[in-house]
């Protein structure tokens, strides 16, 4: 499998990391063999090596100098390709697109999905934006050039939301889908909830590195509205749009009115809701008084969690991280290891 990644940051390196940590377990347990070939990030520069680069000196020469125009010169590397060059040009059959999400647009991470797909290359993502902007084009396009399209990193990182309806629980029919989906408010509300102001909360959570580049995306709610999307469409199957979602924040939220919850034994939480109503999808984001002992309200700090009303199953709970480095490349590294096994299933 050879790698490009478009985008190059925390997380990106965390998956070169696991790649090049777990290399002798991933080709004993799926036959799985990884070169990566490319890097194209847009702040860091870029470069290409057709033989493979050296993963030691790909992550040594970002921490050194943070930009690829350090990595050394071996004869075949070639530096400045742009990331649609790099996509349509190198010889990569896998795209690891880890740009940062754009919530208006979606760009150019949804443009770098097409390159891929119809150059016939795969794609495994955790940008938000291709897949709540462009998920029936894009998956349709995906399907007629036979490439792959992995996003469980989209919603909950490693936790896999996705997968687990869509494999594990298939069969059943899900009536609704709630959740906590965002963990940067959810940590500033428990941090909030212990006497810390919403700006000393929100500095915290952004040194934790849980925040969007811009922290409006998950105060006001807009994260998990791009969460509740990508359940919509890819869980109940129904083409709910962004600007379909009622979307409320917390920045109204007061210490005065997380202190009262408490007091009534209530807790303040930020609730994506996705609700079927016959044939289509009501969806919001917006925080929720819940009962102390309602599962979601024990979910505290950073932790994200989805509740799923099956029809056969019950409501099955899912929680586990919703962001992280090493939990979101995780998320990449099991799309992989999905890739791979589809590809080895296809050759038999
Ligand atoms: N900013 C997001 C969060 C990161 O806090 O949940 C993961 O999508």
């Amino acid at each position: 499998m050879k790698i490009a990644f478009i985008g190059f940051g925390g997380v990106g390196q965390a998956l070169v990391k696991l790649l090049r940590d777990r290399r002798q377990s991933l080709h004993d347990k799926y036959d799985m063999d990884t070169t990566v070939v490319a890097v194209s990030d847009v702040m860091k520069g870029s470069v290409y090596d057709p033989n493979g680069l050296d993963e030691d000196l790909l992550l040594e020469t970002i921490a050194e100098h943070n930009h690829l125009d350090h990595y050394p010169d071996n004869g075949t590397a070639i530096k400045g390709w742009d990331s649609l060059k790099t996509i349509k040009d190198s010889n990569a059959d896998m795209i690891i697109e880890v740009t940062f999400t754009n919530v208006q647009t979606g760009q150019p991470a949804i443009d770098h999905c097409k390159a891929a797909f119809e150059n016939n290359k795969s794609v495994v993502t955790t940008n938000k934006g291709p897949v709540a902007i462009a998920y029936q084009e894009l998956s349709k396009l995906a399907k007629e050039h036979g490439v792959y399209w992995g996003f469980e990193g989209t919603v909950m990182s490693g936790t896999p939301a996705l997968r687990l309806p869509f494999t594990t629980l298939a069969g059943n029919e899900i009536s609704e889908i709630k959740g906590i989906l965002n963990g940067t408010t959810n940590f500033m509300l428990t941090e909030m909830e212990k006497g810390l102001s919403y700006q000393d909360a929100l500095t915290l959570a952004q040194s934790k590195g849980y925040a969007e580049a811009d922290p409006t995306s998950d105060v006001e709610g807009y994260d998990a509205r791009y969460k509740a999307v990508i359940l919509s469409n890819v869980v109940m199957d129904s083409p709910v749009r962004a600007e379909d979602v009622t979307c409320e924040g917390i920045t109204s939220l007061t210490l005065e009115d997380l202190n009262n919850a408490i007091e009534n034994n209530q807790r303040w939480r930020l609730v994506a809701r996705m609700t079927r109503e016959g044939e289509s999808v009501k969806a919001s984001v917006k925080p929720e008084l819940l009962h102390k002992d309602d599962p979601l309200a024990t979910i505290s700090g950073a932790t994200n969690a989805i509740v799923y009303e099956c029809d056969l199953a019950g409501p099955i709970m899912l929680t586990g991280a919703g962001a992280g480095l090493i939990e979101t490349g995780y998320s990449l590294l099991i799309d992989l290891i999905h890739y791979q096994k589809e590809r080895v299933l296809m050759k038999q």
